[in-house]
């Protein structure tokens, strides 16, 4: 079975309900990164952090997998999927796809503050000060802020060197380590990269770009790959 990785970020989920972080109307416009999603703000304004992430996870508890969800679970017929995607949102896991490897962490998750190891699923939307781990540390949000490392990064480079399909849907490819995770995908891999506005992607060999919302595009791509 040919392996197709697949980079998915905000934009996959933009049909779905979920608002970008750096379209007109997306959640950097209306949040000072500095005050939401860095360790930094966790220890200076912990309300306003909890409460961030509380309001994001109780949006996405009305919202359901879009048609380019449903389209790369369908892709599992033919091909073995690995999805690496920067989201925090469990609409892929809710539209079936099996392989999911989360970069930025997992909205529905907590973690302790003393141990990394320990992660707890969040009942409901909110994640309330002076819950606590088993250790006696307040649970935090399971997510990757701004400055921290991205330990997901190293398993995500190794996938995407070993893709003989690459797709990249729904990301600015502003966000590093995640953004030069193309650069790990053989040259002669075809690459396909859709998004509605462009993408600055340089350099990168075999790549089509597809410059359709996800919905359609998704849809119509996994329909062809079907096909071959
Ligand atoms: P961005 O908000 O930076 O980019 C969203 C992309 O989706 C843009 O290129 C849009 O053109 C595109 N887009 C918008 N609507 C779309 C649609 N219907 N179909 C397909 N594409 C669409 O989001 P990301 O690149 O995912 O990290 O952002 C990367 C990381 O930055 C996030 O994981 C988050 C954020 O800060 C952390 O919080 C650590």
């Amino acid at each position: 079975m040919k392996k197709i990785v697949v980079l998915t970020g905000a934009g996959i989920s933009a049909e779905s309900g979920i608002k970008t972080f750096r379209d007109s109307d997306g959640l950097w416009e209306e949040y000072r990164i500095e005050d939401v999603a860095t360790f930094d703000a966790w220890l200076k304004n912990r309300n306003l952090v909890l409460d961030f992430y509380n309001q994001r996870r109780k949006q996405l508890l009305e919202c359901s997998p879009n048609a380019a969800h449903y389209a790369l679970a369908a892709l599992e017929k033919k091909y073995d999927v690995q999805i690496i995607t920067q989201n925090i949102d469990d609409l892929h896991e809710k539209a079936g796809s099996t392989k999911i490897l989360h970069l930025h962490g997992e909205l529905k998750k907590a973690r302790s503050t003393v141990d990394d190891n320990l992660i707890y699923d969040i009942e409901g939307w909110e994640l309330k000060k002076g819950e606590r781990c088993e250790k006696g540390s307040q649970l935090r949000p399971h997510v990757v802020w701004f400055g921290e490392a991205v330990p997901n990064i190293v398993p995500a480079s190794q996938l995407s060197s070993k893709a003989d399909i690459y797709l990249v849907i729904g990301t600015s490819l502003n966000v590093y380590p995640a953004a030069g995770l193309l650069n790990y995908v053989p040259a002669n891999v075809p690459k396909y990269l859709i998004d509605p506005n462009g993408v600055a992607v340089a350099g990168t060999r075999n790549l089509t770009i597809i410059k359709e919302k996800a919905g359609k595009g998704v849809t119509e791509l996994v329909e062809k790959l079907l096909n071959d």
